[in-house]
């Protein structure tokens, strides 16, 4: 059955990479152009553990914007993602722009990652809407575990548990729970026409997965790995990307649930370093 599940996100990724190359959202020209795509947050928070040369892993790393964005501040990149287009639009943006040589974009299943790539990481990272893809996070969070270096590194910006328990249709005057906390390794199963980066497309592939993991969830298997806790952070803004019309984009260009700015938690960071 996973395997089901695996087959029709990838088909929905794999469409969803040309319509985010040629979006407003990902603005790739500006990128070329020396656009950072990386959030504050995690420049803040990530920023000064990356150095020249510093080695870092990127999982699901969707076509590379953000991690040739480290590659710029100086690291040495490899992304991983299941999805062949957004491999291989990585690879060529990171010719485009000259970062080939310290920039290795690698296709596979990030649980299945340790059967195809060697080695070890200063910094393993991920971002912004990659847990709710994964079935397994005791298996996902060996795989972080196994690719860091002893006092490696391993940080995630992501969307809130809280920003997906909320119906997806209510208006900030009715907000109301949707879909339940505790999912028990139970995904959702959506069919919905269109893309969050492109609301207007029509796509085909409109079928996926997803499952919401609740705080223990994602940071029980992270401890049990082998990993000590830095730090965990929860905001009431996230950046533009959660597609629910309760949300509003303010001045500063993060999203907030209108009339409720300071109320809800919808994005979290997570700092850990790897004992040894
Ligand atoms: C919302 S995107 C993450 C975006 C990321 N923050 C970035 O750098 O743009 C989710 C990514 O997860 C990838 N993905 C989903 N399931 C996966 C899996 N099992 N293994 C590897 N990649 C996966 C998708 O192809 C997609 O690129």
């Amino acid at each position: 059955m996973l395997d089901d599940y695996l087959k029709a996100n990838l088909a929905s990724w794999d469409e969803a990479v040309g319509l985010h190359v040629s979006s407003q959202m990902y603005d790739v020209e500006g990128f070329k152009q020396g656009r950072c795509s990386l959030s504050d947050i995690e420049v803040s928070e990530l920023g000064p553990s990356v150095h020249e040369g510093t080695t870092l892993l990127h999982l699901q790393c969707h076509f590379g914007l953000d991690t040739l964005s480290w590659a710029r501040r100086g690291a040495v990149v490899t992304g991983v993602d299941f999805s062949g287009e957004g491999i291989a639009t990585a690879r060529g943006l990171a010719d485009d722009v000259g970062l080939s040589a310290r920039a290795t974009f690698v296709q596979s299943d990030v649980l299945a990652l340790p059967d195809v790539l060697q080695g070890s990481f200063d910094v393993v990272f991920a971002s912004w809407g990659a847990l709710i893809w994964l079935g397994d996070l005791e298996r996902w969070a060996q795989v972080v575990a196994h690719f860091l270096k002893p006092g490696g590194t391993f940080y995630i910006a992501e969307f809130h548990p809280y920003a997906f328990l909320l119906a997806d249709d209510a208006s900030p005057e009715s907000l109301r729970i949707g879909y339940p906390y505790f999912q028990y390794g139970r995904p959702q199963r959506f069919d919905e026409p269109g893309d969050y980066a492109d609301p207007e497309a029509t796509t085909k592939n409109t079928v996926t997965f997803e499952w919401n993991h609740g705080f223990a969830e994602i940071i029980d298997p992270l401890l049990r790995s082998g990993l000590r806790l830095d730090f965990l952070h929860e905001f009431p803004h996230t950046i533009v990307g959660l597609p629910f019309p309760f949300l509003e984009v303010d001045a500063d260009g993060l999203q907030r649930v209108k009339g409720h700015h300071d109320d809800f938690p919808l994005s979290f960071s997570l700092k850990m370093t790897k004992k040894g």
